[in-house]
């Protein structure tokens, strides 16, 4: 089988490393990284442009495009591979609105009737203002006093996007994952993300500093996926727009119990790092079904011990990126039995340095996340480059 993962980050290297590990099958990435290298060919292509993208699935006669990031999505890459007769893992622009519009968000699951944070009239403290539309983690302002959301305000105006006052919930999150196609829906076990740069959640929002699985205490993700993504999937069919691909459900496991903090349209970023280490070898098949739309009676897989991603960033992470710093120690944290997954990389003169803020995601596993903790931060210890920065208490 010949398959194309679209995409350029962690989470595309974490895919080609899983599928790769199916067995049989030629493995093409769009544009990949250095780490992704070592399975797939890389090709020069824009993830972001169908344009760019389609031509190359078609000339490579690949049997499945797996697309890794949401940009493509919402700009309609399934939609035109799927007109051109490809196979895709990825939903088409119209349901891909699900994380691309947070107003299409909530209307679709008010009509599910799927818990989530109330939508507000007027702007009062405690409250969360959120910008319509895909801003990279950097539309959403949760405002606990006057001054916050004074802030808010300004910044989201500046942002010129339309936006909206939501509910602040209070509690922890967590990250469900459902495999989906129409109304089918297979649950991935969950997952917790870190957001904040900072150790104790401190600093602001990132794309996500690490991440573990399982979670201990968490609702079971079946039972998740049978109350929040399954009714969410019908309405989505019912409109007229089903959903072929990854629903990711963030949530915020409140008193009342667990409610949507939002939807995305693909795998998370860095929890796909923590759980696919976790799943046999059986990702593949799994992503194939759901692209041919054959996901009835296929069970969930089963996922085995823990495990536990440190984000390695670079020195200003989130304000700033950086490139060109030559990065040392990643073979000896494999050597560890850590897998280092490439996010922000480039080669240069033979050379791996940095390429962007997040720039590895380093996963320690083991039979409990206190030693899937401790292999990962093993991993860290031997990765050095000039102004790395990671958070020391993930899975702590
Ligand atoms: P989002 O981009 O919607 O995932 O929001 C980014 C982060 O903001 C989430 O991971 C939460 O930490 C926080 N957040 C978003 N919406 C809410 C809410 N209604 N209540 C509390 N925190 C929220
Ligand atoms: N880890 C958060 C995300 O992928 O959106």
């Amino acid at each position: 089988m010949k398959v194309l993962v679209v995409g350029s980050g962690g989470r595309e290297h974490a895919l080609v490393w899983a599928i790769a590990r199916g067995g049989d099958v030629e493995l093409h990435a769009a544009p990949g990284n250095p780490g992704i290298a070592a399975a797939a060919a890389c090709h020069p292509a824009r993830a972001d442009d169908p344009a760019s993208v389609v031509p190359l699935a078609v000339e490579l006669g690949v049997d499945l495009v797996v697309v890794g990031p949401e940009a493509p999505l919402v700009a309609g890459l399934a939609d035109e591979l799927r007109r051109r007769g490809v196979p895709v893992f990825g939903p088409s622009a119209a349901a891909a609105r699900i994380e691309g519009s947070k107003t299409f968000a909530k209307d679709v699951m008010d009509a599910a009737g799927v818990p989530t944070a109330r939508t507000l009239a007027t702007a009062e403290p405690p409250c969360v203002v959120k910008a319509d539309g895909l801003a990279a983690g950097k539309g959403v302002w949760v405002c606990r006093t006057r001054d916050e959301l004074d802030e808010a305000l300004r910044a989201v105006e500046t942002l010129g996007q339309p936006f909206h006052l939501e509910e602040l919930l209070e509690g922890e999150e967590l990250s469900v994952f459902a495999v989906a196609a129409g109304e089918s829906a297979i649950a991935l076990p969950a997952a917790r993300d870190y957001k904040r740069v900072g150790d104790g959640d401190s600093g602001p929002n990132t794309g996500g500093m690490g991440s573990f699985s399982p979670v201990a205490g968490a609702p079971d993700a079946e039972e998740v996926v049978e109350t929040i993504h399954r009714p969410v999937l019908r309405e989505l069919s019912r409109r007229g727009t089903p959903f072929a691909g990854l629903l990711y459900a963030g949530l915020m496991l409140t008193a009342r119990g667990p409610h949507v903090i939002e939807f995305n349209c693909r795998f998370g970023d860095p929890e796909t790092q923590s759980l696919l280490p976790r799943l046999g070898d059986g990702l593949l098949g799994l992503l194939a079904a759901a692209a041919a739309g054959e996901l009835d009676g296929v069970p969930s897989p089963a996922a085995d011990g823990a495990a536990v991603t440190v984000v390695v960033a670079s020195r200003d992470y989130p304000e700033r990126s950086e490139s060109g710093t030559p990065i040392d120690g990643i073979a000896s944290a494999e050597a560890t039995g850590a897998h280092v997954f490439h996010a922000g990389t480039a080669l240069q003169d033979g050379r791996i340095v940095t390429n962007g803020g997040r720039v590895l995601g380093v996963t320690g596993t083991g039979a409990t996340v206190a030693d899937a903790r401790t292999a990962a931060y093993a991993g860290v210890a031997c990765i050095d480059f000039a102004g790395m920065r990671f958070r020391s208490d993930i899975g702590a």
